[in-house]
């Protein structure tokens, strides 16, 4: 599918990012091995999340889609059932990932399949550590598919050599059925929306990864979920790029996720220079919550570094941000973000892409980019190289080019954010 975005959208009014899909993911999990039903709303309806749902009905459980709810038939951490087939997790590495530290307490095996792009992105980071808890795991070469063979576990001190919300996540999870406690240490903050929610869940988790490590005690019962997911930061993003590119523009967000490990954009835009107003809302199982109405100047942002622990906590936002430093005043370098390389697609060289088809100007490293500031971009052909946050990054750019941007493989933002295109236009202005 080829997405048409002409120059002058000013994208106006007020909207809903879906519901945060690394939360999502692990409502669904944890509600699944939860005693009782779990009613969830704002759940996103991209693929990643109905990846997890269709897993967790092989496994037994019933998802049930209502109109604006998911009710969950939790089946109490040991009522999972042998799957009749292949788990296929799609495009998910969050699903793979997670399932994986699930399935390593299950009393049966299983086998964790995906896409071509899942099936190209490191999968030994999480089988190491479920081995050693005495899981039976077999990779593909490193990669997917994955065999879980599960069984007793033991509990485990866990340093990982990358610091990873997924390799947390699969850690803590099969901590949920180890003999004895499980600690997860790393060295760069990771979003801890696992912790969060087992911790509201009734579990007894202390301490945090990235501070001396986080400690599971396994659990005798989760208790269940209910209510409002809260908005995705991640796919707020590009809301606030677009409409901080567009002078005169005024777009209000409602109902966003503010964990302090995932708002760091808002905080990163505002130092830069945008017109961005925050304003509290009610928490959800810990996780704060905001309306965040930002309003587009004239005057350029200023751009800046981005490296260190602020890369972690903004990975899934650098193609974003990267894009947008062209038309800063300093530029954007990113540093210490070896890891976009294996997200959906290498997405250092798939930003890099996205900025030439515009005609601008990019240095790329191993483990990062710098982007020039105060060029101009113009219209092109972006690929989104099979990759929702491209995809969505390069309309939300496309704002400020000086000519139309067609964005080629549009498709993939239905893993993140189905309906956007509609709506972007719809606020735009250009229907
Ligand atoms: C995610 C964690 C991040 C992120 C991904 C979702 C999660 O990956 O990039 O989009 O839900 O745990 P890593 O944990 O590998 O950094």
């Amino acid at each position: 599918m080829r997405w048409t975005i002409d120059p002058g959208l000013c994208p106006k009014g007020t909207t809903s990012p879906p519901g945060d899909k690394s939360i999502s993911h692990r409502a669904l999990l944890l509600a699944a091995l939860a005693d009782g039903e779990s009613r969830l709303a704002n759940l996103p309806t991209g693929e990643d999340v109905a990846a997890t749902a269709s897993c967790l009905r092989q496994l037994g459980c019933d998802v049930d889609m209502a109109a604006g709810e998911v009710r969950v038939h939790g089946r109490g951490l040991r009522g999972l059932r042998v799957p009749a087939g292949v788990l296929d997790c799609g495009n998910s590495g969050t699903t793979m990932r997670l399932l994986a530290g699930i399935l390593a307490g299950q009393p049966f095996s299983a086998t964790l399949d995906g896409d071509e792009s899942l099936r190209a992105r490191p999968m030994e980071r999480v089988a190491k550590p479920l081995r050693l808890m005495g899981a039976a795991i077999e990779t593909t070469s490193g990669h997917a598919p994955i065999s879980v063979q599960g069984g007793e576990l033991r509990g485990l001190v866990y340093d990982t050599p990358v610091s990873s919300a997924q390799i947390k996540s699969c850690v803590l999870l099969a901590g949920l059925y180890a003999a004895g406690e499980t600690t997860l240490r790393e060295q760069r903050p990771s979003r801890d929306h696992t912790e969060r929610l087992l911790r509201a869940m009734g579990a007894q988790l202390t301490g945090a990864a990235h501070r001396g490590g986080a400690t599971l005690q396994p659990p005798e019962r989760l208790e269940p979920l209910e209510g409002a997911v809260p908005g995705d930061i991640s796919s707020a993003t590009f809301w606030l790029v677009a409409a901080v590119l567009s002078p005169g523009s005024d777009v209000t967000l409602e109902h966003v996720g503010m964990n302090p490990g995932r708002a760091a954009v808002v905080d990163l835009l505002q130092s830069w220079g945008a017109d961005i107003e925050v304003v509290h809302g009610p928490e959800w199982y810990g996780e704060p919550t905001a309306a965040l109405r930002v309003r587009g100047t004239s005057e350029p942002l200023s751009g800046g570094a981005i490296r260190g622990d602020l890369t972690a906590r903004l990975i899934d936002e650098i193609p974003a941000l990267a894009l947008l430093g062209a038309v800063t005043r300093e530029g954007v370098e990113v540093h210490d973000g070896g890891e976009l390389r294996v997200k959906e697609s290498d997405r250092i060289a798939s930003v890099a892409a996205a900025l030439h088809a515009l005609g601008g100007q990019v240095e790329t490293a191993a483990d990062g980019l710098t982007v020039a500031g105060g060029q101009q971009l113009g219209g092109g052909v972006i690929a989104a190289a099979g990759d929702h946050r491209i995809a969505l990054a390069g309309a939300a750019v496309a704002v400020c080019a000086r000519g139309t941007v067609h964005i080629d493989g549009a498709e993939a933002a239905d893993i993140s954010y189905p309906g956007f295109i509609q709506e972007f236009m719809t606020l735009g202005g250009a229907l």
